[in-house]
């Protein structure tokens, strides 16, 4: 069984950005500036945009983080994010989700101007990925795309099942793996809660990709011998014989499903590294889209 190491394949993603930061300072070029807007104390969120800050700071880009309470209304909110669209120093930002029950998400994803949507939420973003155009690819759905293709997963033909239709992730994922690239070109089903005989389903696929956020969901008796499984999910699990009182868990329950897998992703340390490496790709990339 292969374990697809999210770190060590994000730490070279990683490698190859900054040697394209330290080429564009050399040649006295801007680096690239990637923002940050988070609203509210959400840990979990707190969490995941420290992490995408730091990440920012090694591979030699600036970073700005906009803390914002969590009662801040959605006018201020829409208002700190024109200022970002209309701010040439920065070249992509994000808007951590999920916000604060009075404030529409939809409206906030609507108002980043989608050449600086490097999460790639944005309608129009969302519709050049479905055409296969030039855009900024989620980062999630377009980790797990590195992930198969840096450790040469055979997708092409094969029977690719994807659990779960969130628009951040299970819809653009099948979308990805149906298109005609490499990988993809996959026969693509993707299934969600009003699925029938999921496992009559999931014992047809050569690889299953999980994110519909339920701990240990996927059982080794759903995967057929020799799969490959992808595991998007991530969840706090309390456990008393930890320090931190916790530990994490996936949406696949590793213990039993990883026996039969040709290959796996682990939690932690699979698809959460490749999230924050495609993030810096996309920022990356809205430099040289601008120019
Ligand atoms: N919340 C969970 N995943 C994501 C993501 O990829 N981007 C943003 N902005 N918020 C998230």
């Amino acid at each position: 069984m292969l374990l697809l190491d999210g770190n060590a394949t994000s730490a070279a993603i990683r490698t190859e950005i900054a040697e394209e930061v330290s080429k564009l300072k050399s040649q006295g070029k801007k680096v690239p500036h990637l923002a940050a807007i988070l609203v509210g104390e959400d840990g979990a969120s707190q969490t995941y945009v420290n992490a995408k800050v730091k990440a920012c700071e090694n591979v030699g880009f600036e970073s700005t983080l906009v803390r914002m309470p969590a009662e801040t209304s959605e006018e201020e909110l829409l208002s700190t994010i024109k200022g970002l669209n209309e701010n040439p120093n920065i070249d992509g930002f994000i808007v951590q989700l999920p916000l604060p029950k009075h404030i529409d998400e939809d409206k906030v994803t609507l108002a980043v101007a989608p050449q600086k949507d490097v999460d790639g939420f944005h309608p129009e973003n969302v519709g050049r990925m479905s055409l296969g155009l030039p855009t900024f690819l989620p980062a999630t759905p377009n980790g797990v795309m590195e992930m198969l293709g840096r450790y040469n997963i055979e997708t092409v033909g094969k029977n690719c099942v994807v659990i779960g239709r969130s628009n951040i992730v299970g819809t653009p994922m099948a979308i990805l793996m149906s298109r005609g690239t490499n990988p993809g070109n996959a026969t693509v089903t993707l299934t969600h809660s009003r699925t029938k005989n999921l496992k009559e389903i999931t014992l047809q696929a050569d690889i299953i990709i999980v994110a519909l956020g339920k701990p240990n969901f996927l059982t080794g008796e759903m995967v057929k011998q020799g799969a490959v499984v992808v595991d998007v999910g991530i969840h706090r699990i309390e456990d008393a014989s930890k320090k931190s009182g916790f530990r994490l868990v996936g949406d696949v329950e590793f213990e039993t499903v990883a026996p039969k897998c040709a290959a796996i992703s682990p939690v932690p340390g699979g698809v959460g590294p490749m999230t924050i490496a495609s993030l810096l790709q996309n920022t990356l990339k809205a430099v040289t889209m601008r120019k």
